[in-house]
């Protein structure tokens, strides 16, 4: 990713010549310059704020279907009548997307796969052994809301939460421009506001994947359509595609795991972002894959193993919690 410099109107070309680190670091308040739709700029020539406008621009809000977390034993469970956050991602206009955009700021203890590129000569991405560090940090900033939320929504499968969330943050956030810190020549979207701009930036993240989750109730969705998890009946894929393309306002990707892949477990919705992804202002765009789920059989939204859901019996109605339904706030994180 290429960060362009910030520069509007006439001083557009003396400031293109000017690499984005060697400009002040406090010069990228999005709130006074000209918004944007990522992927979709007037054109090639215009010049903007990258700290503003993501430059990998489609964005995706990712979520799983699970039943079971593998961890019920060390009292990980799933939260109930929802989904739970898989990320927010950041593809090129094209559909295609890069991975580890900055390796100053690699928590991921199992990097995959393991280059920067994704290109047969990519850099290894070195794994991380220096354990949790978004707990103690939200921790330090006084975001327990924050952290309570995450624990409940953003779930692991067979590993620890926060390896996961770590995963997604150095995976994808470092390469969204609007969470950039300086580094590598890239823009320090924080500036001297913020005593450390990676924890900023990973505090801001985490609260954006809140917020962007919550856009989404996909449990809500599908259930006021009368799709409910169920081990005894399936649903046809168009079902499911067009009770969430009605409800999101375009064609989310739904995936299906299994031999015949008739077992739901994930959609993912894209967007073109006006500004930030931070703000959550998306306007939702098709998918630009296919579904990999069975169109000839019933696809099984399974009901979740009883001891795998929090508070008891699956499926018995209750309170509505996001990302699978409505606002699950813990306490008063705004952005949850
Ligand atoms: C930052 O913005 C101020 C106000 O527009 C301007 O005077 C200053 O030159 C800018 N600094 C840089 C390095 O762009
Ligand atoms: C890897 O390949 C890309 C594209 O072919 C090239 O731009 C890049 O410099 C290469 N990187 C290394 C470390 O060789
Ligand atoms: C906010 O939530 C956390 C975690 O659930 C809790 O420990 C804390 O007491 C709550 N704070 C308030 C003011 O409710
Ligand atoms: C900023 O925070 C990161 C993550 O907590 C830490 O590794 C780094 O040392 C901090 N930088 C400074 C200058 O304190
Ligand atoms: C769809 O499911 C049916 C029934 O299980 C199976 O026979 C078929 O091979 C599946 N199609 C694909 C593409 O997996
Ligand atoms: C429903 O089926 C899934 C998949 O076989 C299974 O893991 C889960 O435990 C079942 N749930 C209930 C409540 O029977
Ligand atoms: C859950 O919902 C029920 C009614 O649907 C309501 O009476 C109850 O107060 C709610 N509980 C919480 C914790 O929001």
């Amino acid at each position: 990713m290429v960060a362009l410099p910030l520069a509007v109107g006439f001083a557009a070309l003396a400031a293109l010549a000017t690499p984005a680190a060697a400009l002040a670091s406090d010069n990228h308040t999005c709130a006074v310059l000209p918004q944007y739709y990522s992927c979709e700029l007037p054109s090639t020539e215009v010049h903007y704020d990258t700290c503003c406008t993501p430059v990998e621009g489609l964005v995706l809000v990712t979520q799983f279907w699970d039943t079971y977390t593998g961890l019920e034993a060390q009292g990980s469970v799933l939260p109930k009548d929802s989904w739970t956050i898989h990320g927010l991602w950041p593809d090129r206009c094209d559909g295609s997307y890069g991975q580890y955009c900055d390796l100053k700021r690699q928590y991921d203890p199992t990097p995959s796969p393991k280059t920067v590129t994704g290109l047969a000569n990519g850099t290894v991405v070195p794994p991380w052994t220096g354990g949790d560090v978004i707990t103690p940090i939200l921790e330090k900033y006084g975001k327990f809301d924050l952290l309570a939320y995450i624990n409940k929504y953003w779930k692991s499968q067979g590993s620890p939460d926060w390896t996961f969330w770590q995963h997604e943050f150095s995976k994808h956030a470092t390469c969204f421009s609007t969470y950039d810190v300086g580094n590598d020549g890239t823009n320090d979207c924080y500036g001297p506001e913020y005593a450390n701009a990676t924890e900023a930036s990973i505090i801001d993240f985490v609260e954006s994947v809140a917020r962007s989750q919550n856009k989404y109730p996909t449990w809500q969705w599908l259930a006021a359509a009368d799709i409910k998890p169920s081990n005894k009946t399936g649903y046809p894929l168009a079902a499911l595609q067009d009770t969430l393309t009605k409800a999101s306002g375009a064609v989310p990707y739904l995936g299906c795991q299994g031999k015949t892949r008739q077992q739901l477990s994930e959609v993912w919705y894209y967007s073109h972002s006006l500004g930030r992804p931070q703000d959550v202002n998306y306007k939702p765009i098709d998918q630009v894959g296919k579904s990999n789920c069975n169109t000839t059989a019933p696809i099984w939204y399974y009901e979740p193993a009883a001891g795998s859901v929090e508070g008891g019996q699956p499926g018995s109605g209750g309170n509505g919690t996001a990302p699978g339904g409505g606002n699950g706030n813990p306490n008063n994180t705004c952005g949850a």
